[in-house]
Protein backbone atom coordinates (compact mmCIF):
# COMPACT_ATOMS: atom_id res chain seq x y z
CA UNK A 1 0.00 0.00 0.00
CA UNK A 2 1.17 3.69 -0.48
CA UNK A 3 0.89 5.10 3.07
CA UNK A 4 1.44 8.77 4.46
CA UNK A 5 3.45 8.52 7.22
CA UNK A 6 3.11 11.96 9.37
CA UNK A 7 5.64 12.05 12.01
CA UNK A 8 7.45 9.74 10.10
CA UNK A 9 10.94 11.58 10.79
CA UNK A 10 10.58 10.77 14.63
CA UNK A 11 11.92 8.14 16.68
CA UNK A 12 8.52 6.06 16.49
CA UNK A 13 7.37 7.14 13.10
CA UNK A 14 10.47 6.59 11.70
CA UNK A 15 11.09 2.72 12.75
CA UNK A 16 7.37 2.59 11.41
CA UNK A 17 8.97 3.93 7.99
CA UNK A 18 11.33 0.91 7.42
CA UNK A 19 8.56 -1.56 9.04
CA UNK A 20 6.55 -0.84 6.29
CA UNK A 21 9.18 -0.86 3.90
CA UNK A 22 10.88 -4.22 4.86
CA UNK A 23 6.46 -5.55 4.28
CA UNK A 24 6.35 -3.97 0.63
CA UNK A 25 4.79 -0.91 1.33
CA UNK A 26 5.20 2.47 -0.01
CA UNK A 27 5.77 4.86 3.19
CA UNK A 28 5.64 8.44 2.42
CA UNK A 29 7.07 10.78 4.89
CA UNK A 30 5.12 14.22 6.05
CA UNK A 31 7.12 16.01 8.71
CA UNK A 32 8.31 19.50 9.41
CA UNK A 33 11.31 18.52 11.15
CA UNK A 34 10.50 20.77 13.60
CA UNK A 35 11.77 17.99 16.03
CA UNK A 36 12.27 14.81 13.61
CA UNK A 37 15.49 14.07 11.37
CA UNK A 38 15.98 13.89 7.79
CA UNK A 39 18.76 11.47 7.98
CA UNK A 40 16.26 8.82 10.09
CA UNK A 41 13.87 8.65 6.87
CA UNK A 42 16.44 6.64 4.69
CA UNK A 43 15.67 5.46 1.50
CA UNK A 44 11.69 6.90 1.95
CA UNK A 45 10.32 9.78 0.01
CA UNK A 46 10.23 12.93 2.83
CA UNK A 47 8.11 15.92 2.13
CA UNK A 48 8.60 18.79 4.59
CA UNK A 49 5.95 20.56 5.99
CA UNK A 50 3.01 20.38 8.24
CA UNK A 51 -0.35 18.30 8.42
CA UNK A 52 -2.23 21.72 8.51
CA UNK A 53 -1.08 22.40 5.34
CA UNK A 54 -4.10 21.25 3.48
CA UNK A 55 -2.56 22.04 -0.05
CA UNK A 56 0.19 19.98 0.45
CA UNK A 57 -1.46 16.83 2.23
CA UNK A 58 -4.25 16.81 -0.76
CA UNK A 59 -1.54 16.76 -3.50
CA UNK A 60 0.78 14.53 -1.88
CA UNK A 61 -2.86 12.00 -1.51
CA UNK A 62 -3.37 12.49 -5.33
CA UNK A 63 0.57 12.23 -6.60
CA UNK A 64 1.43 9.14 -4.43
CA UNK A 65 -1.82 7.74 -4.75
CA UNK A 66 -2.30 7.15 -0.48
CA UNK A 67 -4.40 4.28 -0.06
CA UNK A 68 -3.67 4.78 4.08
CA UNK A 69 -2.52 7.63 6.56
CA UNK A 70 -0.38 6.60 9.51
CA UNK A 71 -0.38 9.47 11.64
CA UNK A 72 2.86 10.05 14.13
CA UNK A 73 3.44 13.97 14.32
CA UNK A 74 2.44 15.04 17.85
CA UNK A 75 4.01 16.84 20.71
CA UNK A 76 4.61 14.58 23.33
CA UNK A 77 5.64 16.36 26.48
CA UNK A 78 3.17 15.28 29.26
CA UNK A 79 4.76 18.49 31.52
CA UNK A 80 4.60 20.41 28.71
CA UNK A 81 1.09 19.95 27.83
CA UNK A 82 -0.07 20.57 31.22
CA UNK A 83 1.43 24.36 30.64
CA UNK A 84 0.55 25.04 27.58
CA UNK A 85 -2.54 22.89 27.26
CA UNK A 86 -3.48 25.00 24.06
CA UNK A 87 -0.22 24.40 21.98
CA UNK A 88 -1.05 20.56 22.74
CA UNK A 89 -4.70 21.05 21.82
CA UNK A 90 -3.79 22.64 18.36
CA UNK A 91 -1.02 20.17 17.36
CA UNK A 92 -2.66 17.16 18.55
CA UNK A 93 -6.12 17.38 18.30
CA UNK A 94 -7.09 19.99 16.00
CA UNK A 95 -4.01 19.64 13.10
CA UNK A 96 -6.01 15.95 12.77
CA UNK A 97 -9.01 17.40 12.20
CA UNK A 98 -7.72 19.16 9.45
CA UNK A 99 -5.97 15.92 8.45
CA UNK A 100 -9.02 13.35 8.53
CA UNK A 101 -10.59 16.67 6.62
CA UNK A 102 -7.98 16.72 3.73
CA UNK A 103 -7.79 12.22 4.31
CA UNK A 104 -11.58 12.52 3.22
CA UNK A 105 -11.77 15.28 0.47
CA UNK A 106 -9.07 12.85 -1.28
CA UNK A 107 -10.62 9.63 -0.54
CA UNK A 108 -8.22 8.00 1.75
CA UNK A 109 -10.42 6.16 4.25
CA UNK A 110 -7.74 4.20 6.60
CA UNK A 111 -6.15 5.62 9.32
CA UNK A 112 -3.61 4.61 12.05
CA UNK A 113 -3.00 6.96 15.14
CA UNK A 114 -0.61 7.24 17.25
CA UNK A 115 -2.40 7.41 20.56
CA UNK A 116 -1.15 6.35 24.29
CA UNK A 117 -1.75 4.55 27.78
CA UNK A 118 -2.19 8.06 29.07
CA UNK A 119 -5.84 8.20 27.53
CA UNK A 120 -6.36 5.47 30.95
CA UNK A 121 -4.93 8.07 33.41
CA UNK A 122 -4.90 6.15 36.71
CA UNK A 123 -6.37 2.98 36.13
CA UNK A 124 -7.45 0.89 39.15
CA UNK A 125 -7.32 -2.24 37.64
CA UNK A 126 -3.55 -3.93 36.25
CA UNK A 127 -2.69 -5.20 33.64
CA UNK A 128 -5.09 -2.80 31.85
CA UNK A 129 -7.41 -3.74 29.14
CA UNK A 130 -8.56 -1.40 26.59
CA UNK A 131 -12.29 -2.01 28.34
CA UNK A 132 -10.98 0.12 31.35
CA UNK A 133 -12.21 3.77 32.21
CA UNK A 134 -10.91 6.40 29.99
CA UNK A 135 -9.90 9.19 32.22
CA UNK A 136 -6.61 10.79 31.26
CA UNK A 137 -5.43 13.33 33.82
CA UNK A 138 -3.27 15.12 31.86
CA UNK A 139 -3.66 17.63 28.61
CA UNK A 140 -1.75 15.61 26.20
CA UNK A 141 -3.53 12.05 27.32
CA UNK A 142 -6.70 14.02 26.91
CA UNK A 143 -5.84 15.68 23.54
CA UNK A 144 -5.54 12.14 21.84
CA UNK A 145 -8.36 10.57 23.41
CA UNK A 146 -10.33 13.29 21.57
CA UNK A 147 -9.55 12.25 18.39
CA UNK A 148 -9.84 8.52 19.09
CA UNK A 149 -13.69 9.99 19.55
CA UNK A 150 -13.82 11.43 16.39
CA UNK A 151 -12.59 8.71 14.80
CA UNK A 152 -14.72 6.16 16.63
CA UNK A 153 -18.18 8.65 15.03
CA UNK A 154 -16.56 8.67 11.32
CA UNK A 155 -16.01 5.28 11.69
CA UNK A 156 -19.42 4.71 12.31
CA UNK A 157 -21.01 7.29 10.04
CA UNK A 158 -18.74 7.43 6.89
CA UNK A 159 -16.36 5.04 4.63
CA UNK A 160 -13.82 5.39 7.08
CA UNK A 161 -11.28 2.72 9.50
CA UNK A 162 -9.40 3.35 11.93
CA UNK A 163 -6.82 1.53 14.41
CA UNK A 164 -5.97 3.90 17.29
CA UNK A 165 -2.87 2.46 19.08
CA UNK A 166 -2.24 3.11 22.76
CA UNK A 167 1.03 2.88 23.09
CA UNK A 168 2.71 2.07 26.64
CA UNK A 169 6.76 2.82 27.22
CA UNK A 170 8.37 2.81 23.91
CA UNK A 171 12.21 1.74 24.23
CA UNK A 172 15.04 0.54 22.16
CA UNK A 173 16.55 1.18 18.66
CA UNK A 174 16.36 -1.05 15.25
CA UNK A 175 17.94 -4.10 15.15
CA UNK A 176 20.37 -2.44 12.50
CA UNK A 177 21.71 -0.40 15.20
CA UNK A 178 20.96 2.99 12.45
CA UNK A 179 17.68 4.53 14.00
CA UNK A 180 17.14 5.74 17.37
CA UNK A 181 16.00 7.74 20.11
CA UNK A 182 16.74 11.13 19.80
CA UNK A 183 14.58 13.81 21.34
CA UNK A 184 15.17 17.58 22.04
CA UNK A 185 14.54 18.07 24.67
CA UNK A 186 15.08 14.84 26.28
CA UNK A 187 12.78 13.27 28.95
CA UNK A 188 12.53 9.56 29.02
CA UNK A 189 14.29 7.05 31.56
CA UNK A 190 16.05 5.02 28.59
CA UNK A 191 17.51 7.74 27.08
CA UNK A 192 18.46 9.40 30.34
CA UNK A 193 20.27 7.14 31.51
CA UNK A 194 22.42 6.37 28.65
CA UNK A 195 23.45 10.18 28.56
CA UNK A 196 24.34 9.65 32.34
CA UNK A 197 26.49 6.11 31.44
CA UNK A 198 28.15 8.00 28.84
CA UNK A 199 29.32 10.82 31.03
CA UNK A 200 26.76 13.66 29.27
CA UNK A 201 25.35 13.89 32.81
CA UNK A 202 26.05 13.52 36.15
CA UNK A 203 23.36 11.18 37.42
CA UNK A 204 20.20 10.08 36.51
CA UNK A 205 17.10 10.88 38.80
CA UNK A 206 14.59 8.34 40.11
CA UNK A 207 11.43 10.28 40.46
CA UNK A 208 10.06 8.84 43.86
CA UNK A 209 10.81 5.23 45.88
CA UNK A 210 7.70 5.48 48.29
CA UNK A 211 5.39 4.50 45.74
CA UNK A 212 3.14 0.90 46.51
CA UNK A 213 5.55 -0.81 44.51
CA UNK A 214 7.80 -3.75 45.19
CA UNK A 215 10.97 -1.88 44.83
CA UNK A 216 9.37 1.78 45.55
CA UNK A 217 9.90 3.29 41.85
CA UNK A 218 7.18 3.35 39.48
CA UNK A 219 6.86 0.37 37.20
CA UNK A 220 6.04 0.75 33.50
CA UNK A 221 5.57 -1.85 30.39
CA UNK A 222 8.45 -0.99 28.14
CA UNK A 223 7.68 -2.38 24.19
CA UNK A 224 10.53 -2.59 21.86
CA UNK A 225 10.11 0.34 19.33
CA UNK A 226 10.75 -2.47 16.06
CA UNK A 227 7.74 -4.86 18.08
CA UNK A 228 5.66 -1.43 17.91
CA UNK A 229 6.48 -0.30 14.48
CA UNK A 230 5.98 -3.79 13.03
CA UNK A 231 2.21 -3.71 14.91
CA UNK A 232 1.23 -0.71 13.04
CA UNK A 233 2.03 -2.88 9.65
CA UNK A 234 -0.44 -5.38 10.93
CA UNK A 235 -3.13 -2.91 12.12
CA UNK A 236 -3.17 -1.59 8.41
CA UNK A 237 -3.36 -4.83 6.55
CA UNK A 238 -5.98 -5.89 9.22
CA UNK A 239 -8.31 -2.51 7.72
CA UNK A 240 -7.24 -3.47 4.41
CA UNK A 241 -8.67 -6.41 4.83
CA UNK A 242 -11.94 -5.49 6.24
CA UNK A 243 -11.25 -5.46 9.29
CA UNK A 244 -12.90 -3.29 12.16
CA UNK A 245 -11.99 0.02 13.85
CA UNK A 246 -10.94 -0.19 17.28
CA UNK A 247 -8.22 1.16 19.60
CA UNK A 248 -5.23 -1.55 20.77
CA UNK A 249 -3.15 -1.41 23.79
CA UNK A 250 0.43 -1.78 22.77
CA UNK A 251 2.86 -2.93 25.51
CA UNK A 252 4.61 -6.19 26.07
CA UNK A 253 1.89 -7.04 29.24
CA UNK A 254 4.50 -7.30 31.92
CA UNK A 255 6.02 -4.26 34.17
CA UNK A 256 9.43 -2.97 35.01
CA UNK A 257 10.84 -0.40 37.49
CA UNK A 258 12.79 2.48 37.20
CA UNK A 259 15.65 0.63 39.39
CA UNK A 260 15.41 -2.73 37.07
CA UNK A 261 15.60 -0.12 34.52
CA UNK A 262 18.84 1.21 36.05
CA UNK A 263 20.69 -1.61 37.03
CA UNK A 264 20.05 -3.39 33.61
CA UNK A 265 21.82 -0.12 31.89
CA UNK A 266 24.75 -1.01 34.29
CA UNK A 267 24.86 -4.19 32.99
CA UNK A 268 24.68 -3.81 28.94
CA UNK A 269 26.87 -0.37 29.49
CA UNK A 270 29.79 -1.39 32.38
CA UNK A 271 29.37 2.04 33.43
CA UNK A 272 28.68 3.10 36.96
CA UNK A 273 25.67 5.46 36.18
CA UNK A 274 24.92 7.10 39.41
CA UNK A 275 21.08 7.58 40.69
CA UNK A 276 19.77 9.89 43.27
CA UNK A 277 16.46 9.55 44.94
CA UNK A 278 14.01 12.70 43.52
CA UNK A 279 10.61 13.71 44.71
CA UNK A 280 8.22 11.99 42.65
CA UNK A 281 7.17 13.84 39.42
CA UNK A 282 3.60 15.22 39.14
CA UNK A 283 1.28 13.17 36.85
CA UNK A 284 3.03 9.85 36.86
CA UNK A 285 0.89 6.79 37.95
CA UNK A 286 2.89 3.93 40.36
CA UNK A 287 2.20 1.47 37.59
CA UNK A 288 1.02 1.18 33.99
CA UNK A 289 1.09 -2.62 32.34
CA UNK A 290 -0.73 -3.23 29.21
CA UNK A 291 -3.04 -6.43 28.31
CA UNK A 292 -2.28 -6.71 25.09
CA UNK A 293 -4.74 -9.32 24.40
CA UNK A 294 -6.83 -7.79 22.32
CA UNK A 295 -3.96 -7.02 19.06
CA UNK A 296 -2.74 -10.44 19.80
CA UNK A 297 -6.54 -11.86 18.83
CA UNK A 298 -7.72 -9.51 16.45
CA UNK A 299 -3.95 -8.77 14.27
CA UNK A 300 -1.51 -11.68 15.54
CA UNK A 301 0.36 -9.19 16.66
CA UNK A 302 3.41 -10.39 19.31
CA UNK A 303 6.32 -8.58 20.65
CA UNK A 304 9.12 -10.91 19.91
CA UNK A 305 11.73 -8.88 21.25
CA UNK A 306 10.37 -6.82 23.74
CA UNK A 307 12.25 -8.74 26.90
CA UNK A 308 14.19 -5.96 29.03
CA UNK A 309 17.39 -7.02 28.14
CA UNK A 310 16.54 -6.70 24.18
CA UNK A 311 15.27 -3.24 24.08
CA UNK A 312 17.97 -1.73 26.43
CA UNK A 313 20.82 -3.08 24.84
CA UNK A 314 19.24 -2.26 21.74
CA UNK A 315 19.33 1.53 23.20
CA UNK A 316 23.08 1.01 24.21
CA UNK A 317 23.81 0.26 20.70
CA UNK A 318 22.23 2.97 19.99
CA UNK A 319 23.49 5.88 22.43
CA UNK A 320 26.94 4.15 22.94
CA UNK A 321 27.24 4.61 18.67
CA UNK A 322 25.63 8.11 18.63
CA UNK A 323 26.59 9.90 21.60
CA UNK A 324 24.88 13.02 20.14
CA UNK A 325 22.14 11.44 18.64
CA UNK A 326 21.39 12.37 14.30
CA UNK A 327 23.91 14.90 14.85
CA UNK A 328 26.62 11.50 14.87
CA UNK A 329 24.20 9.78 11.55
CA UNK A 330 25.74 9.23 8.63
CA UNK A 331 23.69 11.81 6.10
N1 LIG B 1 11.79 8.61 35.32
C1 LIG B 1 12.75 8.81 36.30
N2 LIG B 1 13.77 9.65 36.02
C2 LIG B 1 13.89 10.30 34.83
C3 LIG B 1 12.92 10.08 33.84
C4 LIG B 1 11.87 9.23 34.12
O1 LIG B 1 12.67 8.26 37.40
O2 LIG B 1 14.84 11.07 34.66
C5 LIG B 1 10.70 7.68 35.61
C6 LIG B 1 9.33 8.31 35.47
O3 LIG B 1 8.96 8.92 36.68
C7 LIG B 1 8.47 7.10 35.10
C8 LIG B 1 9.43 6.19 34.33
O4 LIG B 1 10.74 6.64 34.66
O5 LIG B 1 8.08 6.44 36.26
C9 LIG B 1 9.25 6.28 32.83
O6 LIG B 1 9.28 7.66 32.47
P1 LIG B 1 9.35 8.16 30.98
O7 LIG B 1 9.41 9.65 31.02
O8 LIG B 1 10.42 7.44 30.24
O9 LIG B 1 7.97 7.65 30.36
P2 LIG B 1 6.49 7.96 30.87
O10 LIG B 1 5.99 6.69 31.49
O11 LIG B 1 6.38 9.19 31.67
O12 LIG B 1 5.80 8.34 29.50
C10 LIG B 1 5.36 7.44 28.54
C11 LIG B 1 5.47 8.09 27.17
C12 LIG B 1 4.62 9.33 27.11
C13 LIG B 1 3.21 8.95 27.47
C14 LIG B 1 3.17 8.24 28.79
C15 LIG B 1 1.79 7.73 29.05
O13 LIG B 1 6.80 8.40 26.91
O14 LIG B 1 4.67 9.89 25.82
O15 LIG B 1 4.04 7.12 28.80
O16 LIG B 1 1.63 7.40 30.38
F1 LIG B 1 2.42 10.04 27.57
Amino acid sequence: MNVLVTGGAGYIGSHAVRALIEAGHTPIVLDSLEHGHAASVGEAELILGNVLDHELVARACRQFSIEAVMHFAAYIEVGESMVDPIKYYANNTMSVLSLLKTMQENGVGKFIFSSTAATYGQSEKVPIAEDAPLAPINVYGHSKLIVEQVCSWLARQTEFGFIALRYFNAGGAHPDGTIGEDHNPESHLIPLVFQTALGKRKSISIFGDDYDTPDGTCVRDYIHVWDLAKAHVKAMEHLANGGASGAFNLGAGNGHSVREIIECARRASGAAIPAEIKPRRAGDPAVLVADPGRAFETFNWRPEISDLKSIVGSAWQWHSTHPDGYADAEL
